[in-house]
């Protein structure tokens, strides 16, 4: 089957390389010239494990291929992808900024030949696809076409695991024949018993933001708990271990910690919450989930202050980890970038680290100093934060960190290491929700 993708952002990229490694011949479009010069000589322009090899030898077998040409994209194309950014608006008031979908939409029109079915791959809030298949119809009133939605459910550092044994997929569809070609287009999913719930185009772009507000959910109320349990004198990892043990509350997404970040959580829930109040609805759990998450992320500058004694000015703080978690360069609403700046700003002294995200960072935060590891990162530090849960940061050698620290305060934000084992090392440990 012949599949374009329009955009080669991380969503575009992975959905590419996957649905080529599937079989398929795909061709990944991108009006950025020299992303697709770059992607041509085998640079890829996101840190994701995996996903070089997995373009590298799709490349090689003649089944991917990239151009900026939308007419050679689009022309001998089954199904169209759209998988362009789609940004909080501007204006900063939760909306999703459209602009890419419809200019993705128009753009393609033209080149629809035979029956072709559009996909909305990009996360797009509800009544987008109707809107999408107005723009198409309009720029070409002859195509043959359906607009399908088929959000994805991609963790980054993880994407290409979650795209090929997925939990399920969403088709959102408006015709039986848009279904059969989408069936086809996941028929090696169809062939290991994925579940597929096949449904109307509203309830598929609703699925997507209702499932990352849910988990939203989910961290902001484990976050609460763990602030409880810092009160009670209580333990929140197995708290979170035996609550979850409950088959009906599930195990997953109960790490308390600095709060969520990334590209998604963060501008989902706002527009969710923008869709929902656009049509008179209020949804105040997923308001809580945003103002907790914010809270949070605040309570965890005061925990590093208070473990400084109250006051940052002139101290020394390692930092652990910058991206928003392991396995990524992104560093989109990451936690750490929130928290380091106010104590940037009071005073203390940030000597950062993060195996993927320093490059980015210095040219955001020029004032941070930048070092090669974590050892380096400790020298004369007053406290070390991990923010981060990157596996090299997991075993640490505790005494080779202690002995260069002028003292020994270690503030693990994600709950790497076990408060007996750090007391045992000598350090005054904090955790998040540890009693
Ligand atoms: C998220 C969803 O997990 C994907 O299913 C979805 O497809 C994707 O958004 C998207 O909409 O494209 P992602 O943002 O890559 O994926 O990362 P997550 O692993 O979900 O983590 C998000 C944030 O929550 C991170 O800051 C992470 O540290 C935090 N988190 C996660 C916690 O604080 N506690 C947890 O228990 C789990």
């Amino acid at each position: 089957m012949n599949i374009t993708m329009i955009g080669t952002g991380y969503v575009g990229l992975v959905t590419g390389a996957c649905l080529a490694e599937f079989g398929h011949s795909v061709i990944c479009m991108d009006k950025d010239e020299s992303k697709i010069e770059k992607l041509r000589q085998g640079e890829i322009p996101i840190y994701e494990p995996g996903l070089d090899a997995l373009v590298a030898k799709n490349v090689t077998d003649g089944r991917l291929s990239f151009s900026t040409d939308m007419g050679e994209s689009v022309r001998s194309a089954q199904a169209v992808f759209i998988a362009v950014g789609t940004p909080s608006s501007r204006r900063g008031d939760g909306y999703a900024d459209l602009t890419y979908i419809y200019a993705a939409a128009r753009d393609l029109a033209p080149y629809l030949r035979d029956y072709t079915v559009v996909v909305d791959k990009s996360t797009v809030p509800v009544g987008t696809a109707r809107q999408v298949e107005r723009v198409v119809r309009e720029a070409n009133p002859d195509a043959e076409f359906d607009v399908v939605s088929n959000p994805e459910f991609l963790r980054e550092g993880a994407a290409i695991n979650d795209f090929m044994r997925p939990d399920r997929v969403v088709l959102g569809v408006d015709s039986v024949r848009a279904a059969e070609v989408m069936k086809d287009v996941y028929n090696p999913l169809y062939l290991i018993s994925t579940p597929f719930v096949i449904t109307g185009l509203e309830t598929a772009e609703l699925i997507k933001y209702a499932s990352n507000a849910f988990l939203s959910l989910k961290i902001s109320f484990i976050n609460e708990m763990a602030n409880v349990c810092e009160a009670v004198g209580a333990d929140v990892i197995d708290l979170a271990k035996a609550v979850g043990l409950d088959g009906r509350i599930g195990g997953k997404f109960l790490h308390a910690g600095p709060g969520y970040g990334g590209s998604c959580f963060p501008k989902d829930t706002l527009a969710l919450l923008r869709i929902a109040q656009e049509n008179g609805v209020a949804v105040r759990s997923v308001e809580a989930a945003v103002e907790i998450n914010a809270a949070q992320k605040a309570r965890m500058v005061k925990k590093i202050r208070d473990a400084l004694g109250g006051s940052e000015a002139g101290k020394t703080i390692a930092a652990l980890g910058l991206t928003f978690k392991p396995e990524t360069d992104d560093l989109r609403d990451s936690p750490a970038l929130t928290i380091l700046p106010p104590l940037l700003e009071k005073g203390a002294r940030i000597q950062a680290h993060d195996p993927q995200g320093m490059k980015e960072t210095a040219k955001m935060f020029p004032d941070f100093i930048y070092v090669k590891n974590a050892y380096e990162a400790c020298e004369n530090a007053d406290a070390v934060v991990l923010f981060t849960e990157w596996n090299q940061y997991r075993a640490l050698d505790l005494q080779e960190l202690k002995s260069r620290m002028k003292s020994s305060i270690f503030i693990d934000l994600r709950n790497v290491y076990s408060p007996k084992q750090m007391k045992d090392a000598g350090f005054e440990y904090f955790g998040v929700g540890r009693g």
